[in-house]
């Protein structure tokens, strides 16, 4: 017997108990310790957002320019660290190189001294600082070139844009971006963060808390679903094409999931993929529209009004549109889940210091549906 009734993938279930952050699916708001969303985008940058998310209270001015100066500090990678990267394949997928490296910070810097604050902020500021170059040196090896350092005279989202071109972004450009970041950086007991929990849950050390989150968020159905946004926009190709496409999709498979639709919580249109759809927007003014863009409104209207998706409460999610913001920005395709993650470091390290608080180790149960006492067989007599 089981004390309660199994829910496939968990849902509706409390994994913990958490002051994060919130949201209401049903009337499209997400907050980050009380503060919707709609107010830290456009009011605060990602640092303040990650120091608000991690330590539970917006930064003083003091606390932040602290904060922000030991990020500074922190940002470059050790040799060694670079040199293992330049042996990852460069037809290897940026996300496992990020979860990789991140994975391999915890061979130079982990204690596990974890009733130890200044070990635990020293974490915080490595994986924040360091993840960023992490990903974009990665970027610049597998092109055969050598990985750009980070600049001090740019803040966290204009020298991330830097390291990946080797050019001063535009400052609009950069806001944007770290926009974006703030919309990412935090989202309840999604996967990725519950990976986090339980990986945390163990004691074991930070490093391997955000590899474990990495590689969960990889996959299509949660951070990986971004870039397979854009392929299905490429493949769609023209806005003509989309019923046919859509059409096509539902008869080979009724139940066809298009990428960047639907969500476990958000029951409506996800309030952050508005603000990415103003974003893009905004730049497409400045630097020509995208073609796919036409193609992804055409595609949310097909679906949505004709297809009866909104009806059945399945709305574009935050996957939806960031790639158009990211592609404007000339960021290539499959560099959108490792930003994801840049952003969503800030989200797990606060759910890892809440788990430590009150930590007790995640063990659930299991309905167990096989044999019992069976025989062994020897190999020959087996068909
Ligand atoms: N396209 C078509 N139908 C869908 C979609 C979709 N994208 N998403 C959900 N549905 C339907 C689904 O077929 C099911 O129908 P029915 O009740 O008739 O069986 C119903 O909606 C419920 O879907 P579900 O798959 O049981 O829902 P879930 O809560 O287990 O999955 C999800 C949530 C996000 C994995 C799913 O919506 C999905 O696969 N979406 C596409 C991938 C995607 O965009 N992922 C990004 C998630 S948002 C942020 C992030 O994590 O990166």
């Amino acid at each position: 017997t089981t004390a309660c009734e199994y829910k496939p993938g968990l849902e509706g279930i409390p994994a913990a108990q958490s002051s994060v952050s919130y949201i209401d699916g049903k009337k499209g708001i997400l907050e980050y310790r009380g503060i919707p969303i709609e107010e830290l985008a456009v009011k605060s940058t990602f640092l303040e957002v990650a120091y608000l998310l991690i330590w539970g209270k917006l930064p003083t001015k003091e606390e932040l320019a602290a904060f922000e100066t030991e990020i500074r500090y922190h940002r470059r990678i050790k040799y060694r660290i670079r040199d293992m990267m330049k042996c990852f394949p460069e037809t290897g997928h940026p996300m496992d190189a990020l979860q990789t490296s991140a994975a391999a910070l915890g061979l130079f810097y982990s204690r596990r001294a974890l009733d130890d604050q200044a070990y635990i902020r020293a974490a915080v500021v490595r994986l924040l600082a360091k993840i960023p170059t992490m990903v974009a040196a990665f970027h610049m090896m597998r092109r055969g070139n050598d990985p750009i350092q980070p600049n001090d005279n740019l803040d966290y989202s204009a020298n991330f844009l830097y390291m990946l071109t080797e050019r001063i972004p535009d400052p609009q450009e950069a806001e944007i971006f770290d926009r974006c970041l703030i919309l990412h950086a935090e989202h309840t007991m999604n996967a990725s963060t519950f990976s986090a929990r339980v990986t945390a849950s163990t004691l074991t050390d930070p490093y391997a808390v955000i590899a474990s989150a990495v590689g969960t968020l990889a996959g299509p159905l949660h951070g990986g679903a971004n870039e397979e946004v854009l392929e299905m926009l490429e493949e769609i190709g023209s806005v003509d094409n989309v019923r046919p496409y859509v059409e096509k999709c539902l008869k080979q498979n009724p139940k066809h999931k298009f990428m960047g639709f639907g969500h476990r919580v958000w029951k409506v249109k996800d309030p952050r993929a508005i603000m990415l759809q103003n974003w893009a927007e905004e730049l497409f003014e400045k630097k020509g529209r995208d073609e796919y863009y036409d193609v992804a409104i055409k595609l949310e209207k097909v679906l949505v009004e004709e297809k009866g998706f909104g009806e059945r409460g399945i709305y574009p999610n935050v996957d939806y549109y960031s790639g158009l913001v990211y592609r404007k920005l000339g960021i290539p395709n499959d560099l959108f889940t490792p930003i994801f993650g840049i952003s969503r470091v800030a989200g797990w390290l606060a759910h890892w210091k809440e788990q430590l608080e009150v930590n007790r180790i995640y063990r659930p149960t299991q309905i167990y549906t096989g044999d019992h006492a069976l025989s062994y067989i020897p190999m020959e007599e087996r068909v």
